[in-house]
């Protein structure tokens, strides 16, 4: 026998498996359910964005509020429940006790993954999440908002290099914003950060996130962190802060180039509301509200986290006809809200002004909600403004006529766009 067939053989064993102890509760019977096997060609084709899941069983989403998938069953031989109904979006986020998060070694046992990020705030549940969002609050209320506009400024000067011809928004923007959050979380790679971590308990330093947190710590109302729990939440603030907001910046600069009207409505403002100045004021951030409506409004069309981080249900729960029992693992599917078309006209339109007059606050999710919201969502928003107000003022922003985005923006992942080509044209001012 040769390898291959070896290897074939063993999948499909594994397959063979996984399908036997694969037994779905009576209770989930009725849902409607993705097979692992669509799951796992969808990203193999690299046709795993939310939109095409959304798309696949919209007919579902809209009716039942829910289906069911397995997402890596070789690790876990749970059934997912994906919820959109905003109804149970508001019960679990009220209701912490009773929807815990997953903890890191219940979603991928004994991995390195587990190692490294073992016990963190976004993955904790009571007392230690409290303390653990206690010691990073301060460092997200404090701002370097120097740091923004250093960075943003860097970036600038990559795209004067490259006048007028297509460019990868993302990488140019990464690649100066590589070390960005790190610089922030305290300018060192993460291997170096226990290291820092333990020097620094000793010593001062240069009042960057890391610091605040230490100090944090220091503060008798919190019980001072251990180094792995230290560590684990500064790995965590890097992963969770770093792509969402580069993702969410190319994704809302390809709106603009698309949107031409929406674009220079936001020049506008962005002109009279700064006037001469190149980085808005915290005064003038508060008068950017065309702006914040464009940001809020690629949000919603393109969360950042399409679906949240795993909870499990710790009583039974009604959701419309069903019955999800206790045990059951779900996640709250935020796309599935956001473009759900009983919650918003036109879903799939970009229409920044819908957001001028407010909202069912269960009904746009893009930073969570209840406790457990995004901490730091003015990092991300001013972040974003920051950028935009200098691109727009420089720049007009276009789309390449070749590009493979020309008739809608392609996911090739949850997260990841297909490379987005953008055309910076320098504007005479
Ligand atoms: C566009 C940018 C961002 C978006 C859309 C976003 C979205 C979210 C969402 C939806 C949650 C809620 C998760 C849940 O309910 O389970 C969350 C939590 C969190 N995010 Fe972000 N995020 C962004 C950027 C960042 C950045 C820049 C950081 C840090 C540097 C960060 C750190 C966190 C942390 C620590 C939590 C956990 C909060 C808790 O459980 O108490 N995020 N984020």
């Amino acid at each position: 026998m040769d390898l291959i067939t070896f290897l074939a053989i063993v999948v499909i064993l594994l397959i063979i498996y996984n399908y036997v102890k694969d037994k779905v509760p009576d209770s989930l019977k009725d849902i409607h359910s993705i097979s692992f096997f669509s799951m796992a060609i969808s990203q193999l084709m690299k046709r795993g964005g939310n939109d095409k899941l959304y798309l696949r069983c919209k007919e579902y989403f809209e009716k039942d509020g829910v289906i069911k998938v397995k997402f890596i069953p070789l690790f876990s031989r749970k059934w997912v429940c994906v919820i959109t109904d905003p109804v149970f979006a508001k019960e679990m986020f009220l209701q912490t006790d009773v929807f815990p998060k997953l903890i890191f070694n219940e979603i991928v046992p004994n991995s390195a993954a587990e190692r490294l990020f073992s016990v963190n705030v976004v993955h904790s549940n009571g007392d230690a999440w409290k303390r653990y969002r206690r010691i990073c609050n301060p460092a997200f209320k404090t701002l370097p908002v120097h740091l923004f506009v250093e960075k943003a400024l860097k970036l600038m000067h990559i795209l004067q290099k490259v006048d007028n011809k297509p460019i990868e928004f993302i990488k140019a923007y990464k690649f100066k914003y590589r070390r960005f959050t790190l610089d922030i979380l305290g300018k060192l790679p993460l291997i170096l950060i226990l290291i820092k971590t333990q020097i620094l308990s000793r010593w001062n330093s240069n009042g960057d996130l890391l610091e605040l947190m230490i100090k944090a710590c220091e503060d008798p109302d919190n019980q001072k962190l251990s180094d792995t729990e230290l560590r684990c939440n500064l790995a965590i603030l890097m992963v969770a802060g770093h792509d969402t907001s580069a993702v969410a910046l190319s994704t809302l600069l390809y709106l603009l180039a698309v949107n031409k009207n929406v674009q220079e409505k936001a020049r506008e403002e962005v002109l009279r509301v700064l006037g001469d100045d190149l980085i808005p004021s915290s005064e003038q951030h508060a008068s950017l509200k065309y702006l914040n409506m464009i940001i809020r409004e690629n949000l919603r069309l393109y969360p950042s986290v399409g679906g949240l981080p795993l909870r499990v249900v710790t009583e039974d729960i009604k959701l419309k006809n069903f019955l999800i029992p206790t045990g059951t693992t779900i996640s709250l599917f935020v796309y599935g809200i956001h473009h759900s078309s009983k919650l918003w006209k036109n879903p799939e339109e970009f229409l920044p002004e819908r957001f001028e007059n407010e909202h069912d606050n269960y009904s746009w999710l893009a930073f969570g909600g209840g406790s457990r919201i995004y901490l730091g969502n003015n990092f991300s928003l001013i972040e974003q403004r920051i950028v935009l107000c200098l691109l727009l003022r420089k720049y007009e922003i276009s789309l390449p006529q070749n590009s493979i985005h020309k008739n809608q923006l392609e996911f090739k992942s949850e997260i990841y766009p297909f490379p987005i080509d953008l055309i910076f044209k320098r504007r005479n001012e």
